[in-house]
């Protein structure tokens, strides 16, 4: 056995115990209810990296929640690395869901992970897979040596958009300034099938409020007469896709990137049954654009969701009521090209244009961000091919993710620099949702990957930069 493998069993119990201490913390960055507990992990994460032995590591001040950064540099003729990920996690309701509670984490075994999941929120999304990171700094300082210089870049607003962290790299591009970033906060097909996302489709978040009469009516004196902002609001809704589930915004398709058939045919090649997938969401049927399969669907494709609507009676029993409100909130995932800033406005417009006479509309624009595509011919790609053929013995297939990390396309455009993404999640770990898990086998053979994605792109950089 190597000296990585040996140091990863000889501490693998203190790595999850360490681990655990983090997840304990419930860093809610949407809930302000939670603001000291999500200050307090970004200074779990300040210790973590003063421990493995990063030079410098301090806790930056933003308008919101604060960046933890570290670095070590060795050599500045060496590469550098610059590690994102973040200690911030999504809340935990419904916590009736939870069959334990989501920040006394626990482990055990499940199908898909015999060798025991971490059960918290957090443990996949992203802390496990961000700590994975130091654990794996920690084992190159305590074997073989770091290969290269390192920089550590922790947020705790991912969740809520990162606004913050926008200002902060804009305004420190020299201190960041890097060879490739790495991130882990996707996922890969199978433990026995690895793949890289190299790609993440960007996000465009809005709230749509529906105003009717001034007030709440009696739905028996009122009913029928006036326009019911619920009713409107549903059709209104219901009109942004057509009876082939294309999205009916005009001009919200004009900039797609449309892939050749050769690439898709390529795509198609990634293992998928979609009885599987049907079986795993207890679901009878897909459902999606024509003409494009699932995968594609998910991922090359844009989408439009509602993600919750509101307005009226919601308590026991019933209330007979025309409400004067109704809300929703609406996230479309975009693809290439899309600019996520014309999408909203596209939105907006088009949204305020359906709205029949009888109440008003009122748009606003959460967050959002572009889409992102690693090419898979650089050397950061590369490298981490390599690392996880060496690492699951069985080369990884590249994959194009649904998800969206909107910082990643602004990190390009400000540090000029590629993000690889070394995902160790699977789709069925349940981020965001009740008993999130994250796998005991994908957060220790991560600690093992990592190393020698460090070594190979150090290699090749030399190599390339010689
Ligand atoms: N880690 C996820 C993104 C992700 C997960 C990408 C799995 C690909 C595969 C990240 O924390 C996340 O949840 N992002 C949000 C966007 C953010 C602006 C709230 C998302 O995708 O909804
Ligand atoms: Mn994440
Ligand atoms: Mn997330």
């Amino acid at each position: 056995m190597n000296i990585h493998k040996k140091y990863i069993e000889k501490h693998q119990k203190r790595f999850l115990e360490e681990l655990f201490d983090l997840l304990r913390i419930p860093s809610v960055s949407a809930d302000p209810a939670y603001a000291n507990e999500v200050i307090r992990t970004a200074q779990a994460v300040k210790e973590q990296l003063e421990k493995v032995g990063c030079d410098s590591v301090e806790i930056c001040e933003t308008d919101g929640y604060p960046i933890v950064y570290g670095e070590k540099i060795i050599d500045s003729k060496l590469p550098t690395i610059l590690v994102y990920g973040h200690y911030d996690v999504q809340p935990a309701d419904p916590l009736e869901l939870w069959d334990n509670d989501p920040f006394e984490p626990i482990i055990k075994t499940t199908d898909i992970h015999p060798e025991g999941a971490i059960f918290a929120r957090g443990s996949c999304d992203d802390k496990g897979q961000m700590f994975m990171h130091i654990k794996a700094f920690e084992l190159l300082q305590q074997t073989s040596g770091l290969p290269c210089n390192v920089k550590f870049m922790i947020e705790g607003e991912e969740e809520v958009g990162s606004e913050n962290l926008e200002v902060f790299v804009k305004k420190n591009k020299e201190k960041l300034a890097n060879d490739v970033i790495l991130i882990s906060d996707t996922g890969m097909l199978s433990n026995t099938q690895p793949s890289i996302t190299t790609g993440l489709r960007g996000l465009s978040y809005m709230e749509v409020e529906v105003t009717g009469p001034n007030r709440d009516l009696h739905s028996g004196l009122y009913g029928g007469a006036v326009a019911n902002p619920i009713n409107i609001l549903t059709q209104m809704i219901a009109s942004l896709h057509d009876q082939h589930n294309h999205i009916t915004i005009p001009g919200f398709y004009d900039k797609v990137e449309e892939l050749s058939k050769a690439k898709r045919e390529e795509m198609a090649k990634a293992p998928f049954s979609l009885e599987a997938y049907k079986n795993a969401l207890n679901i009878e049927a897909v459902y999606g654009e024509k003409g494009y399969s699932t995968n594609e669907r998910k991922s090359i494709r844009p989408s439009l969701d509602v993600n919750g609507i509101w307005g009226g009676y919601m308590g026991e029993g019933s209330k007979t009521v025309i409400a004067s409100k109704a809300y929703a909130k609406i996230s479309m995932r975009l693809v290439p090209n899309q600019n996520w800033k014309e999408i909203s406005r596209l939105f907006a417009e088009h949204f305020t244009s359906i709205a029949p006479a009888g109440v008003t509309v009122k748009v606003t624009e959460h967050h959002g961000g572009e889409a992102y595509v690693t090419p898979t011919d650089g050397i950061e790609y590369q490298a981490a091919s390599k690392a996880y053929e060496d690492a699951f013995e069985i080369k990884p297939i590249p994959v194009r993710d649904g998800g969206s990390i909107p910082i990643v396309a602004l990190f390009e455009e400000s540090l000029g620099s590629k993000t690889i993404l070394m995902g160790f999640g699977l789709d069925s770990d349940a981020i965001h949702s009740p008993n999130e898990h994250y796998g005991v086998f994908n957060f220790l053979k991560g600690i093992e990957t990592i190393p020698l994605f460090y070594q190979n792109f150090t290699q090749l950089f030399l190599e390339k930069n010689r």
